[in-house]
């Protein structure tokens, strides 16, 4: 058995360089897909999950995230003398009161394991959770993909690493994992590598940005020399702990979009408006005549 967890980190110090010139002044996990920005999604899936302390990980210049969770009293009595309670709930309710966020600067960007390793004074000794807010998943009237992790890990006592099928000439863009045989949605692994060659790929089972960690990972990255990139890489140190601990990849139910990319974003927006309450008529209208108006040859 594993405590549930009640932590999450979310690494926000990279420097978000496919989405310049826009990521010059707006983190990447702010831009907003309709209505809310990434890191609020990310901050909800973790909140469904379970977790009530957050950990930021951010960098100098990422005052926007901060600011973000902050209270804004000036933006609230404004809302509230104008009587405009819809609006008021919405920015009230970016954090609801039971969580605490917690934010940590990471001085350089050494990389995602070096960015979670940041977070070891405030995670202490318990599993935790780490989310990458720029993959979105999406399980439409369903449980999160980190509630479906968090519920894995308290029954098998395991880490787990959110992991989807990817076409074979896309491994090199993805840690990618050898498993056990897999029952349900999860195979016990046996290597995990970082972006590899097809030809070398162990598998197609891609690593998505959402793990549930034993602490131990800790001194694994405390370990941890600079990798691929000159980074220091989170699977280096979890290829280390796979071979002192249970840890097992999860199918999770769901899309994902990777909003690290820019057809990402596009598709997520697209995917999110046409499910919106009071956007989906309009913007499959609107969606219907861009298409007409192209043509059916132009689509070719
Ligand atoms: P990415 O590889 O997507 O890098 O990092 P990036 O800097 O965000 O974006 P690009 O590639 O330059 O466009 C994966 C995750 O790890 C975090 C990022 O913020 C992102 O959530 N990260 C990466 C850190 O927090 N610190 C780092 O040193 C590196």
């Amino acid at each position: 058995m594993m405590p549930r967890i009640r932590t999450a980190v979310f690494p926000v110090a990279g420097l978000g360089t496919r989405f310049l010139p826009a990521t010059k002044t707006v983190p990447k996990e702010m831009l907003p897909i309709v209505d809310k920005p990434l890191i609020q999604y990310a901050v909800d899936e973790a909140v469904e999950a379970g977790c009530d302390t957050l950990v930021f990980v951010t960098n100098r210049y990422k005052h926007a995230v901060a600011d973000y969770f902050d209270k804004a009293y000036e933006l609230e009595q404004k809302l509230e003398h104008a009587g405009k309670s819809e609006q008021l709930d919405l920015i009230r309710n970016v954090l609801p009161s039971h969580v605490r966020a917690v934010f940590v600067t990471q001085a350089e960007a050494l990389g995602l394991g070096h960015a979670v390793l940041c977070a070891k004074p405030i995670v202490g000794d318990q599993p935790f959770a780490v989310v990458l807010p720029d993959d979105l998943i999406w399980n439409r009237g369903g449980a999160g993909a980190l509630t479906q992790m968090a519920d894995a890990a308290e029954a098998t006592g395991a880490s787990v690493i959110a992991v989807q099928d990817v076409p074979r000439e896309q491994t090199g863009s993805y840690g990618i994992v050898a498993t056990d045989s897999f029952e349900q949605r999860q195979g016990r692994i046996t290597a995990i590598v970082e972006k590899p060659k097809p030809e070398v790929a162990p598998s197609n089972l891609a690593v998505v940005g959402r793990y549930v960690l034993s602490p131990r990972i800790f001194a694994l990255l405390e370990a941890t020399r600079p990798g691929a990139g000159g980074e220091i890489q989170l699977t280096d140190a979890i290829a280390q702990l796979l071979t002192q601990e249970a840890v097992n990849a999860y199918r999770f139910k769901g899309t994902r979009f990777d909003c690290g990319t820019h057809i990402g974003l596009i598709e997520a927006t697209i995917r999110y408006a046409l499910d919106h309450e009071k956007l989906s008529d309009s913007a499959r209208r609107m969606m219907q005549n861009a298409l007409d108006e192209l043509g059916v040859e132009d689509l070719q």
